[in-house]
C-alpha cells in the first residue's frame, strides 16, 4: 500500500484513465483526447469493445434487478463504480426497492467529482460515495461514509463489475475479496465481471497489449481463475458464464461470448 500512497490516482487529463476509455466506448461524453484516442486504436484491433462494455453493463442491470426484486438484498457496496452511466446501480435497485441505499467507490477523482452531482438517491433510500482504491481494503471498510449508509450485519451485496481485470496477481484480488466478504454478514453477496481471453485470444490479447503500453495494467484471466474469486461462496445459477449467458432476459443471448469476452458470476456468502 506504500506504494500507492505515494502514486495516488491524479486529475491528469493527458493519459488515459480506464474510467474515461470506457465511458467513451459506452457512448459516453466524459472523456479526454488521451481517452479517446486510445480507445479508438483498441476498437481498430478489436471492434467488439462496445459489445462487451454494453453486456457489462446489462449484466450489471440484471443481477442489481435479480438482488433488489427477486433475492431482497437492500444494500450494495460498489467497488470501480465508473462514470455515471444510467441506469446506475441504485436506479437499479430503487426501481424495485426505493429504500435501496448505496455506496460507490472508485479512486479516480474525475469519477468522484461526477458520482457526487450525479448519484442522487430516492428519497426513501440513499447513496454515498468513498474515494479509495480497492486495494486499500481497510479504508474502504473503516470509512464513516460506508458505515453511516449502509448496516454491515445485514447483508450487503458487494459489487466489482469490470474492475478486477485492473488489479495484477501481485495485488492479490483474491485476497482482497476475502477481506471485503469477511467483513459482510451471512446471505450477503458478490457479483462480477471480468474480461477474459477464453473465447477470443488474437484480438483480446493484442487490445490488453495496447492498454498495458499506455499506462492501463490489463489482466486477462482465464475461466479457473475468475471461478476461483468465488470460493468459499454457494454459486448461483447459472455460475460462472460469459456475460450475454447469465440469466438473459430473453432465450437468446444478446451477443456472442467472443463478441463478450467478459465472465460474469455471482455467489452467496454462507
Ligand atoms: C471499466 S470501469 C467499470 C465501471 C463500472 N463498474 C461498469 O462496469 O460499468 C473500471 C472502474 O474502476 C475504477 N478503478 C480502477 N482501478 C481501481 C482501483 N484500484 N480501486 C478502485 N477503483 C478502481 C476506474 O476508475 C473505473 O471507474
Amino acid at each position: 500500500m506504500s506504494e500507492l500512497r505515494q502514486h495516488p490516482v491524479d486529475l491528469r487529463t493527458d493519459i488515459p484513465h480506464p474510467a474515461r476509455v470506457y465511458d467513451y466506448v459506452l457512448g459516453g461524453k466524459d472523456n479526454f483526447a488521451a481517452d479517446r484516442v486510445l480507445a479508438e486504436q483498441g476498437l481498430r484491433i478489436n471492434p467488439q469493445i462496445r459489445t462487451t462494455a454494453r453486456e457489462n453493463r446489462a449484466f450489471m442491470t440484471r443481477v442489481v434487478r435479480h438482488l433488489a426484486a427477486e433475492v431482497g438484498i437492500r444494500q450494495f457496496l460498489d467497488i470501480g463504480t465508473g462514470l455515471p452511466t444510467a441506469p446506475n446501480v441504485h436506479q437499479v435497485a430503487q426501481a424495485s426497492a426505493p429504500d435501496a441505499r448505496v455506496v460507490y467507490v472508485d479512486n479516480d477523482p474525475i469519477v468522484l467529482s461526477h458520482a457526487r452531482a450525479l448519484l442522487a438517491s430516492s428519497p426513501e433510500g440513499r447513496t454515498d460515495y468513498i474515494d479509495a482504491d480497492v486495494r486499500d481494503v481497510g479504508r474502504i471498510l473503516s470509512s464513516p461514509r460506508l458505515r453511516s449508509t449502509l448496516d454491515l450485519d445485514q447483508p450487503v451485496a458487494l459489487l466489482l463489475i469490470a474492475l478486477l481485470h485492473l488489479i495484477p496477481d501481485d495485488d492479490r484480488p483474491d485476497r482482497i475479496l476475502a477481506e471485503l466478504l469477511e467483513a459482510l454478514p451471512s446471505g450477503s453477496y458478490l457479483a462480477l465481471t471480468h474480461l477474459t481471453a477464453d473465447f477470443s485470444p488474437d484480438k483480446m490479447n493484442r487490445s490488453a497489449a495496447l492498454l498495458r503500453q499506455n499506462g492501463v495494467d490489463m489482466n486477462l484471466r482465464p475461466y479457473a481463475q475468475v471461478d476461483g474469486f468465488f470460493a468459499g461462496l454457494e454459486p448461483v445459477e447459472p455460475g460462472v458464464v460469459a456475460a450475454p449467458r447469465w440469466r438473459p432476459d430473453s432465450d437468446d443471448p444478446t451477443a456472442a461470448d467472443a463478441d463478450a469476452s467478459i465472465y460474469a458470476g455471482l455467489g452467496r456468502k454462507p
